[in-house]
């Protein structure tokens, strides 16, 4: 069965984790994604944060699967040659250089355009156009400069980082969803490329987008289904509370581990049944705890009563008997948890993938599912492992033309 992106090219110039995300979810969709690095050393990731000696790191083979690895350096005059000819022979360019980086080699959006009219050259950068345009970025100061930290963590405690990594996979996610885009208006409608930029700042603060609802709401008077007293005029950090409309909260659970808490939301329509469920009938009608305008202002109250009776249980335990009455609840899973989960690994979320040098490894799935076009998980390449195959198909290069670019240290 041919994929969604059966005969779409990218060519790869993305490094580290937000641009690798993005090529590698277009991949998984079936693109052919030559992935670009610069000889010898490639995606700095390939070396960084390794847990065995001289073997590509998970950081690298869990953010590059299914793609084709050229080196080329792109500096020297034939690399740029064959830069060049990559550019007419694919249709999406993705990159996440510094600011200037690619302009600075001579391959601006216009002599881009010039080559090759029909390209989609998406960019990923730390911030639009302005005073921060020409800075570097990296995932916390994504979360720092898009309204992440100022909401998350504690009211007493600092502006804290958050394991989702919205300014680099959010970004990479943001940048998928362009390209399709835009080759979707290519095709269907101009016939030529168009220039993209995501940048990481935009991408947290659209993640963020509730938060901003609620500093525009702090204009008519405190937001008072959040736990905090004061506000100063800015949303603030709120802990566990759900900041959505219905009251939630994350309670300790047995045996009481660090990660032993379920996390509860009370709906209107679920009090009564999950009050019996407690052993607690009488809370049904006592006007204290009746209705949902009666706890607001003693949700604290609420919740200690709750997990009064989920300290008796399991996490799995009370999900199992929350999910029974219809009360939303979800256990805190670690990432231990989340690794052998069996319905994930059954629906390839958690995929195990044979790679030459480290054998078995395991990465985390597409979340992208489409009925025609599954994804056929395979490692990621060796440094360089495509380039005989690439120059051939691109340049016409035999063998030994290959190797006299190696020896100049043009790939
Ligand atoms: C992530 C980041 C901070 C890393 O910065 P860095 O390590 O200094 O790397 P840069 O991307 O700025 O530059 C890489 C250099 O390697 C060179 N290089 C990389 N691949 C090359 C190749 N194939 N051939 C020749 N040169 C190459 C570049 O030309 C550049 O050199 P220059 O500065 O002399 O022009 C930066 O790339 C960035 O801000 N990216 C945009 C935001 C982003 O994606 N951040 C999140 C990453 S998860």
């Amino acid at each position: 069965m041919k994929k969604a992106l059966d005969g779409i090219r990218v060519l790869d110039m993305t490094h580290v984790q937000s641009g690798p995300s993005c090529t590698q979810l277009l991949a998984w969709l079936g693109a052919d994604v030559i992935k670009v690095e610069l000889p010898g050393r490639g995606d700095i990731t390939r070396e960084q944060l390794r847990d065995i000696p001289n073997v590509d790191s998970l950081y690298f083979t869990m953010l590059n699967g299914n793609k084709r690895s050229l080196t080329l350096n792109t500096k020297k005059p034939e690399g740029k040659e064959i830069f060049e000819a990559l550019i007419k022979h694919c249709d999406v360019l993705v990159e996440n250089f510094g600011p200037g980086v690619l302009d600075r080699q001579g391959f601006t959006w216009e002599k881009i355009q010039e080559l090759n009219p029909r390209m989609i050259y998406a960019s990923i950068k730390g911030f639009g156009p302005g005073k921060f345009e020409d800075a570097k970025a990296y995932e916390p100061i994504a979360q720092a400069m898009g309204g992440s930290m100022s909401t998350n963590g504690w009211e007493d405690g600092p502006p804290t980082v958050t394991g989702v990594q919205t300014g680099d996979s959010g970004t990479g996610i943001h940048t998928v969803a362009s390209v399709l885009a835009a080759l979707y208006q290519r095709d269907q409608h101009t016939g030529k490329g168009q220039r993209i930029v995501c940048t990481m700042q935009d991408s947290v603060l659209n993640l963020c987008r509730v938060k901003m609802r609620d500093q525009q709401r702090l204009a008519h008077g405190p937001l008072t289904e959040y736990p905090n007293k004061t506000f100063n005029g800015v949303v603030p950090r709120s802990g566990n509370a759900s900041g959505g409309g219905q009251p939630g909260a994350a309670l300790k659970c047995a045996p009481g581990g660090t990660n032993d808490y379920v996390y509860l939301i009370i709906q209107p329509q679920v009090w009564k049944a999950l009050c019996e469920e407690m052993g607690r009938p009488e809370l049904i009608t006592d006007p204290k705890f009746a209705t949902p305008a009666a706890r607001l202002p003693i949700l604290a109250e609420v919740w200690d009563i709750v997990e009064s009776w989920t300290k008796l249980h399991t996490k799995y335990e009370i999900l199992d008997r929350c999910n029974a009455i219809d009360v939303p609840c979800g256990p805190v899973l670690d990432m231990s948890e989340l690794l052998v989960d069996e319905s994930l690994r059954a629906r390839g979320m958690v995929a195990a993938v044979e790679h030459p040098e480290r054998g078995t490894y395991y990465t985390i799935g597409s979340p992208l599912n489409l009925s025609d076009s599954p994804v056929e998980y395979r490692p990621s390449p060796l440094l360089g492992e495509h380039c005989a195959e690439v120059l051939q198909e691109v340049m016409h290069y035999d063998a030994k033309k290959v190797e006299e670019l190696r020896a100049a240290g043009v790939i």
